[in-house]
């Protein structure tokens, strides 16, 4: 049971989730940032076609930067016309990145050490900076609240390369500390995003709430409302990430909404607020979720008991202190609604979070009778 929980919660992180002694240590990097704008760059992404990039490129060109891109061509291949793509495949063929020079690299594509290790290697001669997207799946353990020098979760075997629920924090904690061999520390920034959510994201977790909430009815929520969550706002994580290569900001930082700020009584509230949906909100107990084994469909919620207890207490206060700004979460749901409405009805038809609805009557008419 407990490992089914971490499996789907390094999962559920992914996105689809070094120790102290390690080379890359957050009080040796952290803070080095000398404050100053800088003029165009020459930015390289690593992906930069899936959820998160697309906002990075349009951040990225919005100031002024010109963007070349590096990836497969299979994921969204269609999206930015006018910027150079560099086909290859981080596993197996970076040719195309050889004998050329950028001011920095985004690396949103890491899941596999060797792979992170062969790019910031080829690139250390080549580009100033490096920026490398990790997680908070990075962490041991999640029954204490965490700041980035919280001890990091380590394999057994350093060469698996299989990403599962088990192994995606330690894999990309491992790589994190590639980069930073290859690199140096003081010319690499790590972000550690929690859940990133609003438009574009394509796992529907967070959007799961206002989604449901907006179809009205009686709908379960979990927990209390004064049960706190956290998320990151996929456009302040996209301008942080500018932000930080513009700056030269080295160092590891958690990308977080601010702790305790945010709770799911807010969420319903938001919900209902931007909506206007007529809403019966019945709330389930801990005991009630234990029993029914449905703590996987209530998506970027977690018990406030053991492993995961502390997963919503993430320190986003040096990231903050470095710039990050975080919007009001009312205005991710905003935009995230607004964006669901473009969608084709294929995609909108069924929401890939959360409950499915057969199940929440089932569950709602065992609470009546209980
Ligand atoms: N979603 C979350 O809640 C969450 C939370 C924490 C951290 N993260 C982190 O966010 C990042 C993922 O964001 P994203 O998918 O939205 O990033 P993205 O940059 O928008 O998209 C993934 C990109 O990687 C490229 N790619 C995938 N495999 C590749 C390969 N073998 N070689 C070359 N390019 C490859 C894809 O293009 P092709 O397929 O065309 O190659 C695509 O452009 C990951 O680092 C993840 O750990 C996500």
């Amino acid at each position: 049971m407990k490992r089914n929980r971490r499996s789907f919660i390094k999962a559920s992180v992914l996105g689809g989730a070094a120790a102290a002694s390690g080379a890359l240590t957050a009080s040796a990097v952290a803070g080095d940032t000398d404050g100053k704008r800088h003029g165009p760059l020459n930015l390289l992404i690593l992906g930069g076609t899936g959820f998160i990039g697309p906002h990075m490129v349009r951040e990225a060109l919005r100031r002024g930067h010109s963007v070349t891109l590096f990836n497969r061509g299979r994921t969204n291949s269609e999206l930015f016309p006018d910027l150079e793509t560099i086909k290859g495949d981080r596993g197996s063929d970076l040719e195309g990145l050889k004998d050329r020079r950028w001011d920095a690299v985004i690396d949103n594509s890491g899941y596999v050490p060797r792979h992170v290790q062969n790019s910031a290697e080829l690139l250390a001669g080549a580009v100033g900076h490096y920026l490398f997207i990790s997680t908070i799946s990075v962490y041991a353990s999640f029954e204490q609240p965490l700041d980035e020098n919280s001890p990091l979760g380590t394999l057994e075997d350093e060469t698996v390369e299989e990403v599962t629920g088990e192994t995606y924090g330690p894999l990309k904690a491992l790589c994190e500390k590639r980069a930073a061999s290859a690199m140096g520390s003081d010319r690499l920034t790590v972000l550690r995003p929690t859940y990133i959510c609003g438009p574009g994201d394509h796992t529907d977790r967070f959007s799961y709430w206002p989604l449901r909430a907006s179809k009205g009815g009686s709908m379960l929520w979990p927990g209390t409302p004064q049960h706190t969550t956290q998320i990151i706002d996929v456009r302040d994580l996209a301008n942080f990430t500018i932000d930080c290569v513009e700056r030269k900001t080295a160092g590891i930082y958690n990308t977080v909404t601010p702790k305790d700020s945010y709770n799911f009584g807010q969420l319903l509230e938001d919900s209902l607020v931007l909506t206007g949906a007529e809403l019966d909100p019945v709330w389930m107990n801990e005991a009630f979720i234990e029993e029914h084994e449905i703590f996987g469909s209530l998506p970027v919620w977690h018990p406030n008991s053991g492993d995961y207890a502390s997963i919503s207490k993430v320190s986003g206060s040096r990231a903050r202190a470095a710039g990050l700004h975080n919007r009001p979460v009312r205005e991710t749901i905003r935009d995230l609604l607004r964006w669901w409405e473009t969608l084709p009805e294929e995609r909108t038809a069924t929401i890939r979070a959360g409950l499915a609805p057969e199940r929440e009557a089932e569950l709602i008419e065992m609470l009546k009778a209980s």
